[in-house]
C-alpha cells in the first residue's frame, strides 16, 4: 500500500497561502481494497509525534480520501500532518509527512512600500543584509508592483516567474512567501529586487494603449524574518535603508516583450518610502508561475522572408495565386529549411506552440543587439506575426560581451517560430549577420532554448484511441490550456489580450478539471471574480481581473459594460464545476456567495423588464464565432442571444439550488423554485401550441435545449430529428460557436445520435476539430478556419492559433468515449457510462480524482462485442452504466464487462 499526493488546499505542501478552511486529500495506491481505520493528525513536529494541534483520532470505515478541518493557525508557522490508513485485510500504512505553512496572517507588516523614480530603465533596490551567527530558519515575505524577483547574492530565489501574478489588484494584494534559510550565509548577504511594469503598470488591454492601469508607480515591499540557532530573531524590511539603482532592463511590457541593454550604466536612485496602505495585502492563493517543459529547436534555418520567397517562387515559375497554395502549416515548416542566400536572420522553428520565452546562452560581441521576435506560424515559408496585433512580442538584447544566459524577466510570448536578427552597435542589420549567427550556433557556441512557463499543475487526464488524429487532437487541447493557464486562464497567449475572459472559462472549465488538477488555479480566479462582482453589484465582468478605466469616447464595449450571459455564468458554472471534479465543500462554501450573487442580479434585470423570470434585456454575445449566420464578419451566431441568456439563467438557478443543498443553505427551495419557474416559462416562451421551437432551430439551438431538457416532453424527438437533419443540410459538418459546441456532441451522444457525434469528432474537412489537426496545428483555434484549407491565415482581427474554448471536445470525450462524469462530492463518486462507436476501434484513458486514478478502457470487436475495462481507486467506487442499459455500483478494483450491442 502506498499513500501519496498528500495535498493540503489541492496543493502540495503550500507555503506562505491563505488557509482561510483548510482541506486535506490523499490518494491511497492499492488495487480491491477500502479503508478499515483511518486516522489524521496535525502537528508543529516535522515527526507529526508532538506538539499534535488536531487528532481526527481513529475513524472506522472511513469512507473518503479528504478531511475538512477548521484550526486556529499561527502566522508564519509550519504545520506538518500525515494520515494513517489500515484497511481491510489489516494492512497498516503511515504516509509520508506533508506540510503547510502561513504567511503572516492578521500580523501587521514592518515593512513599507517603497519606490524610486527612473526615467527609462527599471529599477533595482538592494541592500546589504547581516546574518550576525548561524542562521535556523528565514523567510522573505513580499509584493513588488508590476512585477518583481527577488535575489539573495546574486542567485534568485525561488523558482517563480512573473510574480506576483495577476489578480484584481484594486481590491486585493496577494504576497509571497520564500524559505531563504539556504541562501543567507553568516556574514554579509546581499539582497535585491528587480522591478518590471507587468500587468500593474506596463501596456495592457486591447484596442487602447492602457498603461497605469492599476498605479503609476512600481514600488514593493519586503520583509526578510532571520531566526538564528539560538533562538535570536531579527527582521529587515524595506524602508529608507534600502537603495536603488537603475537595472539594465528598459522597455518591458507584457504584449511588447523586454529591452536588455548589458552595456548600459548602472545610476544610483533615490528611494522614497510610500504611506501607501498595507491593507489590501493577502497570502497568495495561486499555483507557483514556473518552468515546466523545456525545447530545443526542431529546425534552425536562416530566414526567408516574403520578399525571398516571392523571388524564389517566381524563378521556380510561381506566380500570383499558385504561389499561395505552396506552402501550409506543416509544409511551411519544411519550406523554412532552405537556405536562401540573401536573407539575412535565422528562425528557430520549436515544433510546437509554448508559451513562455526563449533562453540565449552565448557570447556576442559587444554592443551588439539580438532581437528575438515571436510567432505562431509561418506564412509562405517566412516569419510571420501580423495576427499578434499590435503586440509586439519582442526581445532585444544588447551584449556587453561576456558569456551569458539571457532570458526576459516581466514578459511572456505564445510561439513555435522565433526569428533572430544581429545588428551592430549602430543598430545596422549586419550583411553577414545571418552566417555569424548560424556558425556560432553550428559551433554550439549559441543555444537557444525554449520554455514553457505555467501555472504549475499536475495533468490528471490522458485519452487515447485508435485514431492518431483524435489523439493529436486531445494533446492540442491540453497544449491549449497548459499554454493559456498562466496565473488566469487567459483567451490566448500572444496577441495584445491575453485578459482572462469570464466566458471562454465558462466554456472550457469542465475540460480544464479533467485534464489537469484546476483547483487551486481557479480558487484563484474566483478570488478576483468575487471582487470584481461586489464592485458591480453582482454581475460580472467579460474579463476578470477587470481593470478599472476611464471611460472615452470609442471605447471598447466590453470595459465598460457587464452582465452578459455565459460570460456572467462563469460565477456559478466555475464553482460547481470545482465541486464535482473535487468535491470539496469547503470551496463551494466559500464561493456560494459568488454565485447568488450573480443569479440575484439576473433576476433583478428581469424584474426590470417587467418579464416574470424570462432574461430579455441585457446586451449578449451570444452563439460567439458560430458559422451559422451567414455573415462571417458577424462573430454572433444565428441563435437568439436571448434564448441562450435563458438557458443559462435556468441553469444558474439550478446550480444555485444544487450547491445550496450540498452546503444546506436555507436558499435552497428558493432557488429550485426560481429553477423551475424559469423552465415551464421558458418552454411557454418559445414553443408554440403544437409543442414547436418558435424559433429557426439552429445546431446550437438543438443542442441547448436537449443538453439541459428545456422542452415540453413530446417536443423531444422532433429536437432530435431536427438536430439530425440540420447536421445533413450542413453536409454533416457543425457551425456551432462558443457557445453550442461544448454541449453539441454531448446532446447527439445523449439522444441516441452516438454515432453523430463520433462524426463530428472524427470529420477532417473544415469545419471540424480535425481539419486544423490536419493542418498541422498543435493547439486549439479560436476560429474553425483561423488557416485556410492551403494554410494561410484567414484574417488577422481576431485570430488566435492557441484558443482553448472549441477545446471542450475534450470534455466530451472525457464523459461519452471514456464515460467518466464525477461527483466527487456524492456518496457514489463517479458515473461511468462509456459510449463506444464502431467508427473508432478502441478508446482507453484515466483521470486522477482525489481519490485516485479512474481507469476506463474499451474496444469494439470486428463481431460488433464491445470488451470493457474499468478501474476503480480504493476506497472509491463508481455507478458503471453499459451502452446495454445495464447499470450496477462497484467498489475499488478492476472490473471487465462484454456487451453485444446490434
Ligand atoms: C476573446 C474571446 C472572448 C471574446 C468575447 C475575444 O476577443 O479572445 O475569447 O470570449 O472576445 O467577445
Amino acid at each position: 500500500m502506498k499513500i501519496l499526493n498528500l495535498k493540503t488546499n489541492h496543493l502540495i505542501n503550500p507555503v506562505g497561502y491563505d488557509f482561510e478552511t483548510l482541506h486535506f486529500n490523499w490518494e491511497v495506491q492499492e488495487a480491491n481494497q477500502e479503508c478499515k481505520e483511518f486516522h489524521l493528525v496535525v502537528s508543529k513536529d516535522v515527526n507529526c509525534m508532538k506538539d499534535i494541534i488536531y487528532d481526527s483520532q481513529i475513524i472506522m470505515d472511513y469512507a473518503f480520501n479528504t478531511l475538512d478541518i477548521q484550526l486556529d493557525l499561527e502566522p508564519r508557522t509550519r504545520y506538518y500532518w500525515n494520515v494513517t490508513i489500515v484497511d481491510v485485510i489489516g494492512q497498516r500504512m503511515v504516509s509520508d509527512t506533508a506540510y503547510f505553512e502561513t504567511a503572516k496572517m492578521e500580523e501587521a507588516f514592518l515593512a513599507k512600500w517603497i519606490s524610486a523614480d527612473s526615467e527609462t530603465a527599471m529599477p533595482f533596490f538592494y541592500k546589504n543584509v547581516l546574518c550576525k551567527k548561524e542562521v535556523k530558519t528565514a523567510r522573505i515575505y513580499a509584493c513588488g508592483l508590476g512585477l518583481y524577483e527577488i535575489y539573495m547574492n546574486d542567485t534568485k530565489v525561488g523558482d517563480e516567474y512573473l510574480l506576483p501574478g495577476y489578480h484584481s489588484y484594486d481590491y486585493r494584494l496577494e504576497y509571497q512567501t520564500f524559505d531563504v534559510t539556504n541562501q543567507l550565509k553568516q556574514g554579509e548577504n546581499a539582497l535585491s529586487i528587480l522591478m518590471g511594469n507587468g500587468w500593474y503598470k506596463g501596456r495592457f488591454g486591447f484596442d487602447h494603449d492602457f498603461d497605469n492601469l492599476y498605479g503609476d508607480k512600481l514600488k514593493v515591499l519586503l520583509e526578510l524574518h532571520i531566526e538564528y540557532t539560538d533562538g535570536e530573531k531579527d527582521c529587515v524590511y524595506t524602508d529608507d535603508s534600502f537603495m536603488a539603482c537603475t537595472s539594465q532592463i528598459f522597455e518591458n511590457n507584457i504584449y511588447d516583450g523586454e529591452h536588455i541593454d548589458m552595456t548600459a550604466k548602472k545610476e544610483e536612485l533615490s528611494v522614497s518610502v510610500l504611506d501607501d496602505t498595507t491593507s489590501l495585502l493577502v497570502g497568495r492563493s495561486n499555483p507557483p508561475i514556473r518552468k515546466v517543459a523545456e525545447f530545443e529547436p526542431v529546425v534552425v534555418s536562416t530566414y526567408l522572408d516574403n520578399a525571398d520567397i516571392a523571388s524564389k517562387l517566381s524563378i521556380g515559375g510561381l506566380k500570383g495565386e499558385d504561389s499561395a497554395n505552396v506552402s501550409d502549416a506543416s509544409g511551411a515548416a519544411i519550406e523554412s529549411k532552405s537556405i536562401s542566400k540573401t536573407a539575412s536572420h535565422l528562425l528557430l522553428d520549436f515544433g510546437e506552440v509554448i508559451t513562455g520565452w526563449v533562453e540565449i546562452t552565448g557570447i556576442i560581441e559587444k554592443s551588439y543587439t539580438l532581437t528575438l521576435q515571436y510567432g505562431e506560424v509561418l506564412q509562405n515559408g517566412a516569419f510571420y506575426n501580423d495576427n499578434l496585433r499590435t503586440a509586439k512580442a519582442e526581445f532585444c538584447y544588447t551584449s556587453n560581451g561576456e558569456m551569458v544566459t539571457m532570458r526576459p524577466h516581466f514578459t511572456y510570448y505564445g510561439f513555435q517560430f522565433v526569428k533572430v536578427t544581429l545588428v551592430d552597435c549602430n543598430g545596422v542589420d549586419l550583411p553577414d549577420g545571418k552566417e555569424v549567427l548560424l556558425r556560432l550556433v553550428e559551433e554550439g557556441k549559441l543555444t537557444f532554448t525554449a520554455y514553457r512557463i505555467m501555472s504549475d499543475m499536475e495533468q490528471t487526464g490522458t485519452i487515447t484511441t485508435s485514431n492518431a488524429m483524435v489523439n493529436k487532437l486531445v494533446q492540442n487541447t491540453l497544449r491549449s490550456q497548459q499554454c493559456n493557464f498562466l496565473d488566469i486562464p487567459t483567451d490566448c497567449p500572444q496577441r495584445d489580450e491575453r485578459m482572462g475572459w469570464t466566458g471562454d472559462t465558462t466554456i472550457f472549465a469542465p475540460t480544464a478539471c479533467f485534464h489537469m488538477d484546476s483547483a487551486a488555479f481557479y480558487n484563484h480566479y474566483l478570488h478576483s471574480l468575487k471582487e470584481e462582482q461586489k464592485r458591480l453589484a453582482g454581475s460580472v465582468p467579460f474579463f476578470v481581473p477587470m481593470p478599472k478605466v476611464e471611460a472615452f469616447e470609442g471605447i471598447n464595449p466590453f470595459y465598460v459594460t457587464n452582465g452578459a450571459c455565459v460570460w456572467g455564468d462563469v460565477a456559478t458554472v466555475l464553482p460547481w464545476t470545482l465541486y464535482l471534479h473535487y468535491g470539496d465543500k469547503s470551496l463551494l462554501k466559500q464561493h456560494f456567495g459568488v454565485m447568488c450573487d450573480w443569479i440575484d442580479y439576473i433576476t433583478k434585470q428581469v424584474a426590470a423588464s417587467e418579464d416574470a423570470y424570462l432574461w430579455k434585456n441585457g446586451h449578449h454575445l451570444g452563439d460567439w464565432l458560430a458559422l451559422d449566420n451567414g455573415n462571417p464578419h458577424n462573430p454572433i451566431g444565428k441563435t437568439n442571444p436571448h434564448m441562450i441568456a435563458n438557458v443559462f439563467y435556468y441553469q444558474s438557478a439550478l446550480l444555485c439550488a444544487k450547491a445550496a443543498n450540498v452546503i444546506q443553505d436555507s436558499r435552497y427551495e428558493e432557488y429550485l423554485h426560481l429553477a423551475e419557474m424559469i423552465k415551464s416559462e421558458f418552454i411557454k416562451e418559445y414553443f408554440d401550441d403544437n409543442d414547436c421551437y418558435v424559433e429557426e432551430l439552429t445546431q446550437t439551438a438543438c443542442a441547448l435545449l436537449l443538453h439541459f431538457q428545456l422542452y415540453p416532453k413530446v417536443a423531444k424527438e422532433y429536437l432530435v430529428k431536427s438536430l439530425e437533419e440540420l447536421l445533413i443540410a450542413n453536409d454533416g459538418h457543425l457551425n456551432s460557436g462558443f457557445v453550442g459546441t461544448p454541449f453539441l456532441c454531448q446532446a447527439l451522444s445523449d439522444n441516441n445520435l452516438n454515432d453523430w457525434a463520433y462524426k463530428l469528432l472524427l470529420n477532417e474537412e473544415y469545419p471540424g476539430w480535425l481539419f486544423e489537426v490536419k493542418l498541422g496545428a498543435t493547439t486549439v483555434w479560436e476560429r474553425w478556419n483561423s488557416l485556410l484549407e492551403d494554410g494561410s491565415i484567414s484574417g488577422t482581427g481576431m485570430n488566435s492559433l492557441n484558443h482553448y474554448a472549441y477545446g471542450s471536445i475534450a470534455e466530451w470525450m472525457y464523459r461519452y468515449v471514456l464515460g467518466f462524469s464525477p461527483r466527487m462530492g456524492d456518496e457514489v463518486k463517479m458515473l461511468i457510462a462509456p459510449k463506444p462507436s464502431k467508427l473508432l476501434a478502441w478508446a482507453k484513458g484515466r483521470i486522477r480524482t482525489p481519490y485516485g486514478e479512474y481507469e476506463s478502457e474499451w474496444h469494439v470487436e470486428p463481431s460488433g462485442e464491445m470488451q470493457f475495462k474499468i478501474m476503480i481507486p480504493f476506497n472509491a467506487n463508481a455507478e458503471v452504466v453499459l451502452p446495454d442499459g445495464s447499470s450496477r455500483v462497484l467498489k475499488a478494483g478492476e472490473h471487465c464487462f462484454s456487451v453485444r450491442v446490434d
